[in-house]
């Protein structure tokens, strides 16, 4: 195999969710290209294996793991001052980790656990680290959303779905609260030299959706029939995290390689306001 050009010498890459799919190809695809990566996983074992994996693959020995529960803030708060400590600075960060819940349930923190892992996590974790992502700048945040936020609202009302549950709609909220995030976070950034992008893969056969049962984790499985890759539902993230052609661009929401227009809502910076401002009280920042 070719070697890939070595893009990413001499930076500090963070990925969270790497210990599968999406995640996983992703900070191997940064190991390649010569970064020094940070795996995040909640499993010790899953995230040895992980590290040891893509250390064989890529001969790239700058591997190393930390191991948090990002649906635990005190897990996220402790991996942030991990990174602090052991990484001087850290030029790409990568929120991946995220899964859709069909039965409704609490995080260790008493919070809905999408919202709690796909929305808190990112937030709580990026805002932690932006000391470090200016340590060296330019520096990147790429989000992993997806296309599940179209036709999404976020009900401020019952945001963790107290009074009524869809694992579905709990997702596609949490997938909006990523753009809104990110273009919020963008807004804050500019000028600053850290840019925040957000990204759909595509549809693409992972283990998401495995964490349930029944009808709909067979129906999942079902439908990977159909379904990329996770080499080829990767490209767009890596590309968002490597490429010399996105730099300085910010608060752009990408597939396939392309800048394209997300949903009307997730455009409303009222509400990306609001989302920031509930989401910095129920994180404690
Ligand atoms: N697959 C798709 O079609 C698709 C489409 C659009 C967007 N996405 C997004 O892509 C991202 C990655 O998903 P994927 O498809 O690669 O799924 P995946 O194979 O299930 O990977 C999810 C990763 O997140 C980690 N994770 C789950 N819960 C966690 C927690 N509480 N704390 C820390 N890490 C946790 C998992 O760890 P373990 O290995 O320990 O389980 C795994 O490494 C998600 O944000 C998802 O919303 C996926």
């Amino acid at each position: 195999m070719a070697t890939p050009p070595q893009l990413m010498h001499g930076k500090v890459a963070m990925v969270t969710g790497a210990t599968s799919g999406l995640g996983l190809v992703t900070a191997r695809a940064l190991a390649q290209q010569g970064a020094r990566v940070i795996v995040v996983g909640r499993n010790a074992d899953r995230g040895a294996a992980t590290v040891r994996h893509i250390q064989q693959e890529t001969g790239n020995p700058a591997v190393e793991l930390l191991v948090a529960d990002l649906s635990v803030q005190a897990q996220v708060r402790r991996l942030a001052s991990e990174v602090q400590t052991r990484f001087p600075r850290l030029e790409v960060l990568v929120n991946n980790a995220g899964a859709l819940f069909t039965r409704r349930l609490l995080s260790l923190d008493g919070l809905e656990m999408t919202f709690a892992l796909n929305h808190l996590g990112y937030f709580l974790l990026t805002n932690l680290l932006l000391d470090t992502l200016r340590a060296n700048l330019p520096a990147r945040i790429v989000n992993v959303s997806s296309e599940a936020h179209r036709g999404a609202q976020i009900n401020f009302a019952d945001l963790q779905g107290a009074q009524r549950y869809s694992g579905w709609r709990a997702y596609a909220q949490s997938k909006l609260a990523n753009l809104l995030f990110t273009y919020e976070l963008a807004r804050r950034l500019e000028g600053s030299g850290i840019t925040a992008n957000a990204v759909h893969p595509g549809f693409v056969a992972t283990n998401f959706g495995r964490n349930n049962r029944g009808v709909q984790a067979l129906l999942w499985r079902v439908l990977h029939v159909a379904a990329l890759s996770p080499e080829q539902g990767a490209q767009t993230i890596i590309y968002l995290a490597t490429s010399p052609e996105v730099e300085g661009l910010t608060g752009r929401y990408f597939v396939k390689n392309q800048a394209v227009p997300s949903s009307k809502e997730s455009y409303d910076s009222t509400a990306a306001q609001r989302l920031w401002q509930v989401s910095a009280e129920l994180t404690g920042l």
